[in-house]
């Protein structure tokens, strides 16, 4: 796993000292009244915490050190699509976690704006990068389209740029190879994921077939179509099952565009419409499936019975229905490698090394039979 221990005890490190609701979200604040054992306890907290909080200097240093120079004056641009969206947001904690307490960057020069879905916005504040002087960047489009223009703004600007997430298209990835662009993409195979997605389908004991009618009957929930992964994980899903021999049936293909409230409108119309024709529903994401979920236990359907569901991302939340039979599978989208990878090829080109055009970071299949453990390294 990429998370190191010592990632992980610095992670908790950064809760102690943070507020509970900083790092636990939805976990409740303490409210249990001091005595001396808690005391005692808190003042082991803060000793183990100081402990570690040297060690991390340490390491920082160590991987600055490592990565060949110090990072600590180097100015970073970062924007993200969208703030609201699980899955980057996860990426982004790490992406920030890493580079300052493994890379010896500053936090106070690394900027991390939120592209709210607004391409022109992002455009913005790409420009605003520029206009302060950042060192380099890491930017996930919202558009991957605009990737040509926004290439050549760091181009004459001088400024490497990092895509992550969100591919360009092959054209735009060899024009960075062969223009010599100071351009670089760190991501996923989405047609990878999508095939995991099929084959846990195809390795159930019915292969997928509930009703036995000799074909599979499935409902599709799609990303935002613009992404390469919404567009990949839609085709290669379905392809690892008719690739397997087996006959399918499309009920019904919508976008939901990553969002759980969708996945859920999509799936309890779909389900209204279709009752029991429905043997299986895809998502391009767990975000989506959570909403499916929903869905499908208001409709008092069970899944992995008379229904079955997949996602992507591994979020914890899908990761433990995975466990609990209450999902079918997952694929990891490993966002502690790609994030790591990101700031990685950002340090080489701080470091004036040459970075290939396409980085990509390998999917994991996640069901029943691995759930509990991968749940061990995503919560
Ligand atoms: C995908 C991920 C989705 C969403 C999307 C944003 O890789 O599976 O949940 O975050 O990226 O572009």
């Amino acid at each position: 796993m990429r998370l190191t221990r010592k990632a992980t005890a610095m992670a908790l490190v950064s809760c102690m000292a943070l507020s509970m609701t900083a790092c636990g979200g939805s976990k409740p604040a303490e409210t249990a009244a001091p005595t001396t054992a808690a005391a005692t306890e808190a003042a082991k907290e803060t000793e183990a915490a100081t402990e570690a909080a040297k060690e991390a200097e340490t390491t920082a240093a160590a991987a600055a050190e490592a990565a060949g120079g110090d990072m600590a004056d180097k100015k970073v641009g970062i924007s993200i699509y969208k703030f609201d969206d699980n899955f980057m947001t996860l990426y982004r904690t790490e992406l920030e976690r890493y580079m300052v307490e493994e890379l010896g960057f500053k936090k106070e020069n690394i900027t991390i704006q939120d592209g709210k879905g607004d391409q022109a916005e992002q455009t913005n504040q790409i420009q605003n990068f520029i206009a302060s002087g950042v060192d380099v960047m890491i930017l996930n489009l919202v558009q991957s389209s605009s990737a040509p223009q926004v290439t050549d703004m760091c181009k004459d600007a001088g400024i490497p740029v990092v895509y992550i997430n969100r591919e360009p298209d092959v054209a735009e990835e060899e024009r960075w190879a062969s223009e010599g662009l100071q351009a670089t993409y760190v991501g996923a195979d989405a047609r990878q994921s999508g095939t995991f997605q099929g084959e846990e389908i195809v390795e159930t004991a019915n292969k997928g077939d509930i009703n036995g009618d000799g074909k599979v009957s499935y409902i599709m929930v799609q990303g935002d179509p613009e992404n390469v992964d919404a567009q990949y994980r839609t085709e290669f899903s379905i392809k690892a099952l008719t690739d397997a021999g087996i006959e399918v049936e499309e009920l019904m293909l919508q976008r939901g565009d990553w969002d759980q409230a969708k996945g859920q409108q999509i799936v309890q119309d779909a389900l209204t419409q279709f009752a029991d024709k429905v043997e299986v529903v895809f998502c391009n994401n767990d975000a989506m499936a959570l909403g499916a979920l929903q869905a499908i236990d208001a409709a008092g359907r069970k899944v992995n019975e008379d229904i079955y569901l997949v996602g992507v991302d591994a979020l914890t939340e899908a990761v433990q229905n995975v466990v609990d039979g209450k999902m079918t599978g997952t694929v990891f989208n490993d966002h502690f490698g790609q994030a790591q990878t990101a700031a990685d090829m950002a340090v080489k080109y701080l470091n004036g090394e040459a970075v290939d055009p396409v980085n990509m970071v390998d999917y994991v299949k996640v069901t029943s039979e691995n759930a509990a453990e991968i749940l061990e390294k995503v919560k």
